[in-house]
């Protein structure tokens, strides 16, 4: 039973740099929600997430970090991503989350689209400080 619980407890930290970064860090997330349990879409659709949260990082800050965390509350086990960088931060956020500000080269998922696949989506950026998002999907 305790192995059962450990089992589940587990989280990642990558250090991004560069975009060949990205691979590990969504190879590595989709083996945390296949151990967790979700089915090939919500493996995809959340490893999506990641990525755009990854790519974005790299694209925009240059380098930050990303971290990987099941979660749990009660019953039920959560997967959590916190994307974090001291990059320049977002100014106009309001257009940042619009389904069409994009500058359209990366996957083409978007922030909305994070906050979309995800059940619970918080980002705070500060102009000239950084961004950090944390993000969380639950399982059903
Ligand atoms: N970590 C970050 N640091 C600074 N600015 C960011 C960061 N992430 C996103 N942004 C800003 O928010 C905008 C919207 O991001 P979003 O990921 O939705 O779209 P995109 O990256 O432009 O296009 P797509 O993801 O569709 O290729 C970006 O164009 C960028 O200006
Ligand atoms: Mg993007």
């Amino acid at each position: 039973m305790t192995s059962a619980i450990n089992f589940l407890d587990e989280q990642a930290t990558f250090d991004l740099y560069e975009p060949s970064d990205n691979a590990q860090v969504v190879f590595t997330a989709r083996k945390m929600l296949a151990r967790m349990g979700f089915d090939q879409t919500g493996q995809y659709l959340i490893a999506s997430a990641v990525s755009e949260l990854s790519t974005n990082i790299i694209r925009y800050a240059q380098k930050g970090k990303i971290t990987l965390r099941v979660i749990h509350n009660g019953d039920k086990a959560g997967f959590e991503i916190n994307a974090r960088d001291q990059g320049p931060g977002i100014s106009d956020m309001e257009n940042a989350m619009k389904e069409t500000y994009s500058s359209g080269n990366g996957l083409g998922i978007g922030l909305p689209s994070v906050k979309r696949i995800m059940d619970e989506f918080q980002i705070q950026s500060t102009p000239g400080l950084g961004t950090r998002i944390t993000a969380i999907k639950w399982m059903d």
